[in-house]
């Protein structure tokens, strides 16, 4: 069990570069399992996350290379598993690979860590059992028995909107017999969509559904971007220091991942973006101290900030007028069950905070005074400790921060880098 104490800084000036992308990782990864030929994947994320990933593809029979900042990947021949595939920590492998694994012949086991056991895997399953699928579960949580066989196809109408659920659901259709259809709240991430769209996969997207053509990816070349969500660690710095001026280079900014830039923007936060068209869009970022007040949060843009939200909590806090933001039921299902996550620790450190069930309120213009932050062996609460330490008038020890290995390895050496 390791701790940080982060202490306050007087004045930060520097050019961050963030590690890539965890989601367009884990993605390019497991599309190259059912790809024509071979993949080359350039800017893999290396963290414990996609590592797992990463080790259920060898386990699947997949030829691996990894040269200088590349991964050459060529698909198995057969795609079968004796062995437990093991989805560690990372609920996106999990559900991608249910999902995927579920329309192709052979039987497979997936296994998870503690805090993955927990999650709900129903979201995924039930759609799966629902349209012919055979998966064997306790209650549905991991770990699970996969008994992949060809099915008719996918037709569903998505009730959460999560980007994982959606994913696992492409993947399945891609290798249906027939033509699927995913209805409904399909407004999360688009990197599935757009990834497997550009790679010869036969997808047609509207804003109300998801048609899939039983069809295979081919020829994936993609270079990913560095990570938005681990970005916002220091957007969320430089807006909030009082003499900041932080330059984020090569950042992911596709537009259903960079709600929380557009929120800023409304609080009056001084951000600029430029921006390059690509696959997956990218940029560079500029932020400097910024005078925060709070705005109206609307509910339907809570999938488009999903990760960001504790960090918004935090602008909340130390921004003019009341903060409050409904609707973050999904926020109880992540590493941990953030909404606890996030009031238990603000009051440790000196906020106040109110948790009305799936509503957050926090009295605006607040200090951090300090004190302990458990990551609760969340990467994203340790990382949220780490910039509230660095805001604070006393320091923060955050205890377990060895888990902020699983999304950005190097985050508490650049925080002291700083
Ligand atoms: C992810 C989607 C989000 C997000 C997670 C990564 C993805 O989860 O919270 O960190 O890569 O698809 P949900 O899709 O469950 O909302």
């Amino acid at each position: 069990m390791k701790s940080e104490k982060i202490l306050p800084l007087k004045k930060i000036k520097k050019i961050i570069y963030i590690p890539y992308d965890k989601s367009i990782t884990h993605r390019s990864l497991i599309f190259s399992v059912i790809s024509k030929n071979k993949s080359v994947i350039i800017n893999p994320l290396k963290a414990l996350d996609t590592l797992s990933t990463l080790k259920i593809l060898t386990k699947l029979d997949c030829k691996i290379t990894e040269k200088n900042n590349y991964l050459e990947i060529i698909p198995p021949k057969k795609i079968f598993s004796l062995v437990p595939l093991d989805c560690g920590n990372s609920g996106t492998t999990a559900r991608l690979m249910i999902g995927m694994l579920s329309s192709l012949k052979g039987s497979f086991q997936l296994i998870g860590d503690d805090s993955l056991s927990k999650r709900p895997m129903k979201r995924i399953i039930e759609p799966i059992l629902k349209n012919g699928g055979e998966i064997i579960s306790d209650d549905n949580f991991l770990p699970i028995i996969i008994k992949g066989k060809k099915i008719k196809k996918i037709e569903y109408d998505l009730k959460i909107a999560s980007a994982q659920v959606k994913s696992g659901l492409i993947l399945c259709g891609l290798n249906c017999k027939e033509q699927s259809i995913i209805r409904g709240r399909i407004d999360s991430r688009d990197h599935t969509e757009r990834i497997l769209s550009a790679f010869n996969c036969d997808l047609q997207i509207n804003s109300k559904n998801i048609i899939i053509n039983p069809s295979r990816p081919k020829d994936i070349v993609l270079k990913i971007p560095g990570d938005f969500s681990s970005a916002s660690f220091f957007i969320t710095l430089g807006v909030l220091h009082k003499n900041a001026e932080i330059i984020l280079k090569n950042i992911g900014l596709n537009p259903s991942r960079t709600g929380y830039l557009n929120i800023l923007k409304k609080m009056g936060a001084d951000i600029e973006i430029n921006l390059k068209d690509d696959i997956e869009p990218y940029g560079d970022i500029k932020v400097k101290s910024s005078k925060l007040k709070n705005v109206n949060i609307p509910n339907e843009i809570i999938p488009n900030i999903i990760d960001e939200i504790p960090l918004l909590s935090l602008c909340g806090a130390l921004s003019q007028g009341e903060f409050k933001i409904n609707d973050i039921s999904e926020l109880r299902l992540k590493e941990s069950d953030r909404i606890r996550s996030i009031t238990e620790n603000f009051k440790n450190i000196g906020l106040k905070v109110i948790e009305k069930n799936e509503t957050l309120i926090i009295k605006g213009d607040q200090k951090i005074k300090g004190g302990i932050f458990n990551s609760f062996k969340d990467h994203r609460i340790a990382m949220l400790g780490g910039i509230c330490g660095l805001l604070s008038e006393e320091g923060v020890e955050i205890k377990n921060s060895e888990c902020v290995n699983i999304s950005f390895p190097n985050f508490f050496d650049i925080i002291k880098q700083l």
